[in-house]
């Protein structure tokens, strides 16, 4: 494992606490937590019935969602111990078809074809520092006409201060630059890598998926609880994208 690879992984064991430390708060939000707009509009045909492998699964809130969307069973893997622990925990307390297995992407140890539809997002990424290695496991994870599917904060997204009153370009990042370092929670000392829009949709071509659909959207998925807005919030710049791709 490389440096940045160690930091990340320790930064992550260290974030993950916090999904144990808030279980009440997530199991609560759990109880009526649906997927975004944007993802219920593009998945809702797709994840009624479907196996779904969820890579990066985080607290699992996206795992209970789908599954009250339709999906016949959510298997959730992330690397995290307390992300995997205190997901099965809520998943088993709300009776939900989740389960969860402790693992490094791209490593999912999973069986070939074992999945309809692959979900993932939401902070997922920008910890791939091998974007066909990932594309490839994803596709191995697939049956036959299966789905990838991804909705993810936009690649120009570290880019963006979070000045309320204008609209600034951070002078120490770049679109085209491989990584940074963190410098917000939760995530804090973990190195994310960048991947242009360019780079995931011929990263997705080559691993043997057709592109569905890709769309871009104002709003973030998410922001840090101390800010109300940001300028770059207010409508005009790019902050999430979605993607849907079939395996051929
Ligand atoms: C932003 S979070 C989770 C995203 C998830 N959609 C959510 O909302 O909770 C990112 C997660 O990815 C996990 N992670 C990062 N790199 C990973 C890897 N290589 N393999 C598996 N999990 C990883 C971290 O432990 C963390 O729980």
């Amino acid at each position: 494992m490389d440096v940045a690879e160690d930091e990340t992984r320790a930064a992550w064991a260290i974030a993950s606490r916090k999904y144990e430390n808030e279980y009440a708060e997530h199991l609560a939000e759990a109880r009526t937590v649906e997927l975004l707009p944007a993802e219920v509009a593009v998945l809702g045909r797709i994840v009624d019935g479907a196996e779904v492998v969820h890579p990066m699964s985080g607290h699992g809130l996206d795992d209970v969602a789908l599954a009250r969307l339709g999906a016949r069973s959510v298997h959730g893997l992330d690397y995290s111990e307390a992300a995997v622990s205190s997901a099965q925990r809520r998943a088993d307390e709300l009776g939900m078809p989740c389960r969860y297995t402790q693992a490094a992407m791209p490593e999912s140890g999973l069986d070939d074809a074992c999945a309809d539809l692959v979900y993932t997002g939401k902070g997922a990424l920008i910890w791939v520092p091998d974007l066909p290695a990932f594309f490839a496991e994803v596709h191995r994870l697939l049956r036959a006409d299966g789905w990838f599917y991804v909705y993810e904060a936009h690649p120009l997204v570290p880019l963006w201060a979070w000045d309320a009153d204008e609209i600034r370009v951070r002078p120490d990042r770049g679109y085209f630059e491989p990584s940074h370092v963190n410098d917000s929670f939760p995530g804090n000392g973990a190195v994310e890598r960048q991947h242009t829009l360019s780079e995931i949709v011929m990263a997705c071509r080559r691993a043997g998926f057709e592109i569905e659909h890709l769309d871009e959207y104002p709003e973030p998925f998410w922001r840090p609880g101390h800010l109300d807005a940001a300028a770059a919030w207010d409508g005009r710049l790019p902050n999430a994208f979605s993607l849907l791709a079939r395996r051929a």
